[in-house]
């Protein structure tokens, strides 16, 4: 019997979510289970490790069972994953030391602020294509070395392991005899020369990590083990790993220089492929690694902006202010205003990403008038989700000298017509939704299907990917100009509030 099918796990910030795919990317069964979230103090979010591994063992058995499939259907396994979350576990009892520290937490800021202090950036910078921000991950793995007792010595010893998600998976899923992570997820800890694609002994000095800890560094696409710790899955080669963003960037096919696409979730996330050689960015935006396609493939690079607050923005009307009951109503309530009524809402609860990063602003409503209904608040909401994903590719556009005739775009707020519209209406270029929603798992099960040759070439991938539905800009250019710089103008004051 040939193995038709391949298993994608995806482990993101809220929930996890295991798809079956067949030969032609179709989705054939989808299992998703959410996570409790801890918030210890605030500007901390930690995960319970075991519970990471536990949805995603139970939704990979679910989502087979749904299938009516069984291992031996299975040509592959692709696992994609929430990025920068820290996992330190002791490699004798496999058990985590502490709570996963998450990539939305900022307890480290201090610890990025000396460094700044100490001019350490434009050197991390240029190692690493990140910034000193507490979302990456060295910092929050210094944290954890230095506050759990014992740590730093059993680390200095080798007995402890530390992975992000990917890393911690594998090697639950290997049964404790994998300690890997792909190149794309260590590009994110602060920790690898861009360059290279390798550990940085002078990024580990300067952030103070043994090297006894780290993961082998592998490829975005080759077999890395077998699953062995769940009985109905064993013998599934594990063959594509890949953060989930950059799993999102290869589902869509983004696989020339110049193509690009925008996930809208809790946060958004728009990367840009950008080639063989790393674009340096004037914008603050990040240089990542796009993918390695096996060990002896070269290095791909992509641009990328992430935004903080996107679709959480949805979650705040719901739960912060009531005014919607369910996050699907905010459409209709944004439709009974006509335009935005001269009202911004800036949503920089958690400060502001690209490319502003800047930890300290503060969230802001403005414009408000007697005039001023809760349809205002709601379209200036969805608004602000468009804004933001507009600065980041107005500053990709300059530092790669692109120009871009199309933005891929996925995620849960793609559902929303009228702000895809709005988007290409800003952008003055087509929004392009996929027929196939599911980009970050399908990117993963390509990797995968990739690696065993259960999809022969990237061309047979180009060739899978079709479209659902085209955004065109409608609105006039300079109407939109006007709009736009209301929300710099906005932006501007979210900023002041905290100087
Ligand atoms: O960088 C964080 C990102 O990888 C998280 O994605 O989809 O789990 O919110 P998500």
């Amino acid at each position: 019997m040939p193995r038709r099918f391949v298993l994608a796990l995806d482990q993101g910030t809220t929930s996890s979510r295991a798809i079956v795919f067949d030969h032609r990317g179709r989705a054939r069964a989808t299992a998703q289970q959410e996570f409790p979230q801890h918030f210890p103090q605030p500007g901390w979010v930690e995960h319970d490790p075991e519970d990471l591994w536990a949805t995603t063992r139970r939704t990979a058995l679910a989502a087979v069972a749904e299938a009516n499939l069984t291992g031996a259907d299975l040509a592959a396994l692709g696992l994609t994953n929430q990025r920068e979350t820290v996992v330190l576990w002791d490699r004798r009892t496999g058990r985590p030391v502490a709570p996963a520290i998450v990539w939305q937490d900022r307890r480290t800021a201090a610890a990025c602020e000396r460094l700044r202090h100490r001019g350490a950036e434009p050197f991390v910078r240029r190692k690493t294509g990140l910034l000193l921000d507490p979302y990456f991950s060295a910092t929050k793995l210094a944290w954890l070395l230095d506050h759990i007792p014992g740590a730093r010595r059993r680390a200095n010893r080798g007995e402890l392991a530390f992975g992000t998600v990917d890393a911690w998976l594998l090697w639950k899923l290997t049964g404790g005899t994998v300690h890997a992570t792909d190149v794309t997820n260590a590009s994110r800890t602060l920790l690898v020369n861009l360059r290279t694609g390798e550990w940085d002994d002078e990024l580990l000095r300067l952030l103070r990590i043994p090297r006894e800890v780290l993961p082998a560094i592998r490829s975005s696409s080759e077999v890395y083990g077998e699953i062995t710790s769940i009985p109905a899955l064993r013998g599934v080669p594990i063959a594509g790993v890949a953060g989930d963003q950059h799993a999102a960037l290869f589902g869509q096919a983004c696989f020339q220089p110049g193509m690009a696409k925008n996930t809208y979730g809790t946060g958004c996330f728009l990367l840009l492929h950008t080639g063989a050689k790393p674009v340096r960015s004037r914008h603050r935006l990040l240089t990542t690694i796009a993918w390695r396609l096996g060990p002896d493939r070269p290095l791909e690079y992509a641009l990328e902006g992430s935004v903080f607050i996107g679709g959480a923005v949805v979650q705040w009307l719901r739960d912060g202010l009531g005014v919607i009951e369910k996050s699907s109503d905010i459409e209709a309530l944004a439709a009974r205003a006509p335009d935005n009524g001269g009202v911004y809402l800036v949503p920089a609860f958690t400060g502001l990403g690209a490319p502003h990063w800047n930890a300290s602003a503060r969230g802001a409503i403005i414009g408000l008038t007697r005039g001023t209904t809760a349809a205002h608040l709601a379209r200036a909401a969805l608004e602000s989700i468009a804004y933001q994903s507009a600065d980041l590719l107005a500053a990709m556009r300059v530092d790669a000298k692109i120009r871009l005739r199309e933005l891929r775009v996925d995620g849960g707020a793609t559902v929303n017509t009228a702000l895809m519209q709005f988007q290409s209406d800003l952008l003055r270029v087509p929004v392009v939704r996929p027929r196939v929603a599911e980009t970050t798992a399908l990117g993963a099960a390509y990797l995968a299907g990739l690696a065993v040759g259960f999809w022969r070439d990237q061309a047979e991938i180009a060739r899978l990917w079709s479209v659902g539905r085209i955004f065109r800009p409608a609105g006039s250019a300079p109407a939109m100009h006007r709009l736009h710089s209301g929300w710099h103008r906005a932006v501007t004051r979210a900023k002041a509030w905290a100087e």
